[in-house]
């Protein structure tokens, strides 16, 4: 469970880019809106990488600002270019490295790095260097590392923005097949709707939340491009 309570961020000048008051307790939240609405704002304070300039964000009642390494145990995030979370040369060792916070004795840990790798179907790449790899391969090398310590929550930022049709579909197959619940941000308004609640950002605001049919319907309205065909 989320709780945003009069979360707000400010930046410098005093200009506030975000607030919002909301509990998200549903498995699947998609947010969307424009360029610069304040999407990934949102979804970064859900693991304290950024913290509220007021207000407070709790995750599972663990306040962010206070407990934010707790927080980060509970909440994995995905970025968009996998490159920037990617630390280690080859794909076995980042998930190796991601295992590290366990304290496993080295052999497990190489075991059930193993049993990772193939669980996300990419034990074949593991050895290669991520630099040679295509960016739908980082991406979901990138899930699996986050993954690997079974977080209780994962917040993905526009996971499936750098991929292509087939990437795509392996992303989307992937979070719709998870346990825990999932907070994402996209501009694919088509997985947009495979939430069961959605959030509209706009101008720092949350200007619609409710069912992802509304909610798209909602966002299309205020582009002012109507659904087409009607
Ligand atoms: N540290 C900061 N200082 C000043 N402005 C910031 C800072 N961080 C974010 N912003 C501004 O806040 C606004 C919201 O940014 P955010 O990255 O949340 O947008 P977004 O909805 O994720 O956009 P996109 O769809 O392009 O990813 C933008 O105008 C951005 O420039
Ligand atoms: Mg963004």
């Amino acid at each position: 469970m989320i709780e945003f309570a009069g979360a707000q961020v400010r930046v410098d000048g005093g200009r506030t880019i975000l607030e919002a008051s909301l509990t998200l307790r549903e498995r699947r939240v998609s947010v969307i809106g424009a360029n610069g609405s304040g999407k990934s704002t949102l979804l970064r304070l859900i693991n304290g990488l950024l913290v509220p300039s007021s207000g407070s964000v709790g995750v599972f009642g663990r306040d962010t600002r206070k407990e934010g390494r707790a927080v980060r145990r509970t909440v994995g995030f995905v970025f968009t270019d996998p490159l920037s979370q990617l630390v280690m040369p080859t794909g076995r060792e980042d998930v190796e490295l991601s295992l590290r916070a366990r304290k496993l004795p080295s052999a497990e840990r190489r075991r059930q790095a193993e049993d990772v790798l193939r669980r996300f179907g990419v034990h074949h790449l593991a050895d290669r260097s991520i630099y040679d790899l295509s960016g739908g391969e980082r991406q979901i090398l990138a899930l699996a590392v986050v993954l690997a310590v079974e977080p209780r929550i994962l917040v993905a930022d526009e996971p499936t923005t750098l991929l292509d049709l087939r990437n795509d579909a392996l992303v989307r197959d992937i979070i719709a097949g998870l346990e825990q619940q999932v907070v994402f941000t996209t501009h694919n308004l088509d997985f947009a709707l495979e939430a069961e609640r959605t959030l509209v950002v706009d101008g720092g605001a949350v200007v619609f939340d409710g069912v992802p049919a509304e909610a798209v319907a909602y966002y299309r309205s205020l582009v002012g491009r109507p659904v087409r065909g009607t």
